[in-house]
């Protein structure tokens, strides 16, 4: 019997959360059906989505960072990062439709900037570099995509429109409508045009990618030599 009514409250305070986050998140909620093709309704959305909880918690510790109640703004996030996985400083600020996707593993650092409409994958980092101080977390635009595992590192910016590929390490800051990968990041596309970083001399970024092509012309060079 005490089981039974331990149930029914437990399911109460459930469905009780899950009104109060659609009442007050609905554009959080909205944002999330909109952005994954999984999601398939909006009680799914309210009570199983990490980066639904994560966001929800941010905008509470927001707010109580802003009155200057610290250090309950700090247990609020860290409480959210014990349930979701899901580190969000309550310092850093974040626009309209940001989505977090499977969420694992994110960190959002103190004085990162998220514009409007923002996805980030699972892993990312929004990180510093540990040798600046002050604002040393990034800043990104609107509708920028930022895919799993990638490191985005210091005070840079990452334009408007653009992509963040998987595992990329971005350490400089990124134009907008681009297209970055690798470690460390360069632009692959831009303005929907592909760009060849090989042929594009004011862009080479790639010093190992450069030695294998100048080992393989060597030697082409021996093998053209040696030929009787
Ligand atoms: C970068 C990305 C957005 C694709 O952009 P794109 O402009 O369509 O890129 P393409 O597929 O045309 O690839 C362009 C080049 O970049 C390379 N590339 C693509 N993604 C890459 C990545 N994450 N890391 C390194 N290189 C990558 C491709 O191999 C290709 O190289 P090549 O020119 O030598 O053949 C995509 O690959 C990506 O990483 N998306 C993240 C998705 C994600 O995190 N999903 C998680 C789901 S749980």
């Amino acid at each position: 019997m005490e089981f039974l009514i331990a149930l029914c409250f437990l399911a109460a305070i459930v469905l009780a959360s899950a009104f109060l986050i659609a009442f007050f998140f609905s554009e959080e909620v909205r944002a999330t059906k909109d952005k994954d093709p999984a999601a398939r309704s909006y009680l799914e959305i309210i009570l199983l989505y990490p980066g639904l909880h994560a966001l929800v918690a941010y905008r509470i510790a927001h707010e109580l960072w802003l009155r200057r109640l610290k250090f309950l703004a700090r247990f609020v996030s860290q409480s959210a990062r014990a349930l979701t996985g899901i580190e969000i400083h309550p310092g850093a600020v974040i626009g309209k439709g940001f989505f977090i996707d499977h969420g694992m593993g994110v960190v959002i650092g103190e004085t990162a900037v998220i514009g409007d409409q923002v996805t980030l994958f699972q892993g990312v980092t929004l990180g510093g570099t540990g040798k600046e101080t002050g604002k040393r977390h990034p800043t990104i635009g609107d509708n920028v995509v930022v895919g799993t595992g990638a490191k985005i590192l210091g005070n840079i910016e990452i334009g408007s429109n653009s992509y963040v590929g998987a595992n990329a390490v971005v350490l400089e800051s990124m134009p907008e409508n681009s297209t970055v990968v690798g470690v460390p990041a360069r632009v692959t596309k831009q303005d929907g045009k592909r760009i060849d970083i090989m042929m594009d001399h004011a862009r080479v970024l790639d010093p190992v990618k450069q030695q294998i092509e100048e080992l393989q012309r060597r030697l082409n060079e021996l093998e053209q030599k040696a030929k009787p």
